[in-house]
């Protein structure tokens, strides 16, 4: 599928095939294109908990009110950060540039982090939401669909999961096969409204 038409199509699906059951394959896929995304410094500070197991899939659907996109879906992707991936072996980020470029980066990177919590934080979120994106582009291009979630229960699901304590969870993306279309648009904001030439 033509990305401009991923784009158009993706929309977040309610409704999927329970049955339907998605290939390690399928989701290797899936990862391969969203490891693909951009992140500042190349940190790669996300970090991919995937769900498949029916009995957690119905768990996390009562940690999320209920909402049962998430037992139907085939693929359960948890969406988590390490926060502290900025001090944690950072050579591996530039392994294939040679030393004295890599050795500048690392010292800008931890400049960036440290004692930061918020950039840390505002990483994790820039970071997975950029991978966001790519999983739910891809996936509609190998004809599924998916939504992205964050009515969820973040302390029991980082417990059911097993989050470390320097991670967070930043979101997460069900995917399926949809049994029902997504309903209408809510509507975009025209462009005017929310676009300013050169400044506010
Ligand atoms: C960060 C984020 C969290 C969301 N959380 C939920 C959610 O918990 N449950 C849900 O049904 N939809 C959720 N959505 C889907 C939005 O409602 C949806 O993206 C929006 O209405 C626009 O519709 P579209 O994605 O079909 O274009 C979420 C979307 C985003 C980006």
């Amino acid at each position: 599928m033509d990305t401009l038409e991923a784009i158009r199509q993706r929309r977040s699906v309610k409704n999927f095939d329970i049955r339907h059951q998605i290939t390690q394959k399928e989701i290797t896929t899936i990862l391969e294109h969203a490891i693909l995304s951009p992140t500042s410094y190349n940190i790669q500070n996300w970090r991919f908990v995937t769900i498949t197991d029916q009995s957690i899939k119905n768990k996390l659907s009562e940690l999320s009110h209920g909402q049962k996109q998430v037992s139907e879906a085939s693929l359960i992707i948890i969406l988590c950060a390490d926060l502290n991936s900025w001090e944690k072996n950072p050579q591996r980020y530039w392994q294939n540039i040679p030393e004295e470029p890599r050795n500048a980066l690392i010292e800008s990177l931890q400049k960036s982090y440290r004692n930061k919590p918020q950039q840390q934080r505002d990483e994790a979120m820039r970071s997975c939401g950029m991978a966001a994106q790519t999983i739910m582009i891809t996936a509609k291009s190998m004809g599924y669909d998916t939504c992205p979630m964050k009515g969820f229960d973040y302390d029991e699901v980082g417990n059911l999961i097993r989050l470390p304590d320097d991670h967070i969870i930043t979101m997460m993306v069900v995917v399926g096969k949809a049994t029902k279309a997504a309903s209408p648009r809510g509507g975009q904001l025209p462009i005017s409204d929310i676009t300013f030439e050169n400044h506010f």
